[in-house]
């Protein structure tokens, strides 16, 4: 049925957003399990929608969320949940239903059947003022029903730019599980670079990426990971796995793991037999310090990702040298430098915002030469803090000594 709820984390939440709003209605759909036959299920039947999950964290299906905002600190929440069913529960496992289990977990006090939503929610309309706002892309042709009956012609509005800015800054609950979605994500690089010998097929590194994000309580894969050797290096989403790799070969392994509905992105390039050539350490010494002077630039509260962006660009240009023929490198350095993580791995938000403690995003240079099948990207996640910057994903080695000196400890005996 789920970890235990933060419930105060989820109330400041829900109270953020009653300030937000003054004044209106707002109703959350949940999840619905996704069809062994007709979906793909890739990992197991239910992910909970990431904006049910921002105001409740948690993971039950078929739910709805009531909340009456009847002035800025005045939010009246109901959980609506379907009622237990025994005979399923033997398939299933047990579920969340409409009694005290629930109210306790969720920390919600009031829970009910979700029979009694529609006039549970007349109730709210005719009691409150204001708009309506409710998540439209969850909306599925059952869920537009009953809003079409529940609030007809009201005025119904879209509740997830609000719910997305809201998003952008991570509360502490957030951050905790970024750390942890991280630091799995770490492990399995790690877990990859040490099992790497020349010769093995890209799936077989995917195996050990991924079996390192399991063996650490990994719930999912935050997207599937891209794992590309020689020429795929430098396919930015490259992610079928079925080349083997020769030696010689840098492979680009970018990604990460899911933990409590939040995921990392990393990314790491390393050589397949644990030794850079001289031509491959230039150019990975060059994306790796323009990485670092991205990083260097954070100013809170002044500069903003797409500043950062700019000045990666800038550094890249002015430090290219010959490394990249008559060009200069940035011309092969073909996506932007980064964007948030959280709930999703490409999170919500807008990133001509100066920076703020709280954000949490990528720096992720990359140069992508295709004509020497050699493409390098290194990916870290960074926390914005009251004093400036931490890496977050620190932990996996990112200069080419620590790389080769961690692929060698995996060599030992
Ligand atoms: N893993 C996708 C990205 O780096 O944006
Ligand atoms: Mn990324
Ligand atoms: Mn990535």
């Amino acid at each position: 049925m789920g970890r235990a709820v933060d419930t105060a984390a989820v109330a400041t939440r829900r109270r953020a957003l009653g300030q937000r709003i003054g004044r209106g209605t707002v109703l959350i759909p949940a999840a619905h399990q996704r069809d062994l036959e007709r979906d793909y299920v890739q990992d197991n039947d239910l992910r909970q929608n990431n904006t049910f999950f921002y105001f409740t964290q948690l993971e039950t299906q078929d739910a709805w969320l009531l909340m009456t905002v009847r002035g800025p600190d005045s939010v009246e929440t109901v959980l609506f949940l379907p009622p237990r069913n025994p005979a399923q529960e033997r398939w299933t496992g047990l579920r969340l239903g409409p009694d005290s289990v629930a109210v306790r977990l969720s920390g919600i006090a009031t829970v009910l059947p979700t029979d009694s939503l529609e006039r549970r929610a007349q109730r709210a309309l005719r009691t409150t003022p204001g708009p309506v706002y409710v998540p439209l892309d969850v909306t599925t042709r059952e869920e537009q029903r009953v809003l079409d009956l529940t609030f007809g012609a009201r005025d119904v509005r879209n509740l997830r730019p609000i719910a997305d800015s809201l998003r952008l800054v991570k509360d502490a609950d957030e951050i905790a599980r970024l750390r942890k979605a991280v630091d799995i994500s770490v492990a399995g690089h790690i877990a990859a670079m040490q099992a790497a010998r020349p010769g093995m097929f890209e799936y077989e590194l995917e195996a050990a990426l991924e079996a390192g994000f399991r063996r650490h309580g990994a719930d999912r894969v935050g997207y599937p990971s891209i794992v590309g050797s020689g020429p795929n290096s430098t396919t930015l989403h490259y992610d079928v796995s079925r080349r083997q790799t020769q030696d010689g070969d840098l492979v680009v392994i970018d990604a990460a793991a899911e933990w409590g509905q939040y995921t990392a992105d990393v990314t790491r390039t390393f050589p397949v037999n644990g030794r850079f050539t001289p031509r491959q350490k230039a150019i990975y010494d060059l994306v790796l310090a323009t990485q670092q002077a991205a990083f260097d630039s954070i100013k809170v509260g002044v500069t903003s990702l797409r500043d950062l962006n700019r000045i990666s660009r800038e550094y890249m240009r002015a430090h290219s040298g010959t490394l990249c023929g008559p060009q200069t490198c940035d011309v092969f350095y073909i996506h932007g430098l980064g964007h948030g993580i959280g709930m999703d791995v490409h999170d919500v938000g807008d990133y001509s915002l100066p920076l703020r403690p709280g954000m949490v995003f990528t720096l992720e240079p990359g140069i992508y030469l295709t004509d020497e099948n050699l493409g390098v990207r290194i990916e870290d996640d960074v926390l914005i803090t009251a004093t400036g910057a931490e890496w977050l994903s620190a932990g996996a080695p990112r200069t080419t000594a620590d790389i080769e000196r961690v692929m060698r400890g995996g060599r030992r005996p």
